[in-house]
């Protein structure tokens, strides 16, 4: 299968970001050496989906870190990355796994201290690249343990972009339903559009396009429809973030497919990397949504939509309660319910 590489270091530093406001439409890369430009990528989702936020994050700190001077204090060099790490943590607050990429970091750096500046700036840089290759190998294995769950030739749903253009491999979700067409168990995906910002329309249908996987692009309140029809066999999403006992925060709408695949007895299927488990929090509740600019439902493709002072509201994921989960996909295996024992007993 085709590599998208959506996020690449060069030997030579500079960071190559597709950008996919841009996409289908043009295929440009963002190129730089500047981490101020890899925050603003983030916050305007030229770079987005939760493994690659993390990753794309990872290299930014790196690139703020080279600036240093070789011969500042450890300490100097400490507080430096501090306010880079904040202003990375303030850039979108929802997934996990950016906030996974700058701890490690964060504790690289702590347990390196007696390293010269120039030797811990190329741990970071070789770090940083050893996350981007397990993230990949974990797309790879979540791909492989999903696609077991379809044991029919099947018309699956998804919501969002959860492939190669927001992990480094084949994806979460997307993944799963990429092989699963392989061994021949896809008859058809159901693209949801995804409101406001059509990461399905736009982005998971540009992959599928490219693999010539067969797929129809349907408007998220189809769903409704598209399910009482019995024209949907699974729905498969990703994750944002998941807590303790397997709550998942991840685009909004999700939570709609959830009840929905609930009162038609579909399977409702999970596929996230450890990277994208909380611990830290028990219930979903506690998880920090983003709310996004009006202006994104106000207008569509620029063009403004709604009458001259109306006013929106922008929540850019919800929560979808683990009881409404029928599995949960990792690199490590398949969770099924009841998810805090198993989550606790195959993740930590
Ligand atoms: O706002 P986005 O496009 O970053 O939201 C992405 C999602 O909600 C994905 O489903 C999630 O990050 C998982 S990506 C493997």
């Amino acid at each position: 299968m085709e590599e998208i590489r959506a996020v690449r270091l060069t030997e030579e530093d500079e960071l190559f970001i597709l950008d996919q406001r841009k996409l289908p439409q043009e295929e440009v890369y963002i190129v730089t050496r500047d981490y101020r430009e890899v925050i603003y990528a983030i916050r305007t989702l030229a770079v987005r989906g939760a493994p690659l936020i993390g990753i794309a994050a990872g290299y930014g700190v790196y690139l703020a870190i080279k600036e240093l001077g070789d011969n500042i204090s450890f300490d100097d060099f400490y507080r430096s990355f501090t306010r880079v790490k904040e202003e990375f943590a303030n850039s979108r607050p929802t997934a996990k796994n950016l906030f996974f990429v700058l701890d490690l970091v964060d504790r690289l750096i702590m347990e390196n201290r007696i390293l010269p500046v120039r030797k811990l700036k190329s741990k970071i840089r070789a770090f940083v690249m050893k996350i981007e290759e397990k993230e990949k190998e974990a797309s790879f294995r979540i791909s492989e343990f999903g696609s077991r769950l379809i044991n029919k030739k099947s018309r699956i749903l998804t919501h969002c972009n959860t492939g190669s253009l927001a992990t480094s491999g084949l994806g979460t979700a997307l993944g799963i339903i990429k092989m699963a067409w392989k061994s021949g168990l896809v008859d058809m995906v159901f693209v949801d559009e995804t409101r406001p910002l059509l990461q399905g329309a736009r982005l998971t249908s540009w992959e599928l396009e490219k693999l010539g996987i067969p797929y129809r692009i349907v408007t998220d309140n189809m769903v409704g429809y598209l399910m009482s029809k019995g024209l949907v066999d699974y729905v498969i999403v990703g994750a944002d973030r998941i807590t303790k006992r397997g709550d998942v925060a991840n685009k909004i709408g999700t939570y709609v497919l959830a009840v929905l695949c609930n009162y038609h007895s579909i399977p409702f299927i999970v596929a996230a990397p450890t990277s994208t488990f909380d611990f830290s929090i028990e219930k979903g509740e506690d998880i920090v949504i983003e709310h996004r600019n009006e202006e994104e439902i106000l207008s569509l493709a620029g063009c403004r939509i709604a009458p001259s002072g109306a006013r929106a509201m922008n929540p850019a994921f919800d929560v979808t309660p683990s009881r409404l989960v029928s599995f949960i996909v990792t690199e490590k295996g398949v969770l099924e319910p009841p998810f805090e024992e198993n989550i606790e007993r195959l993740v930590l």
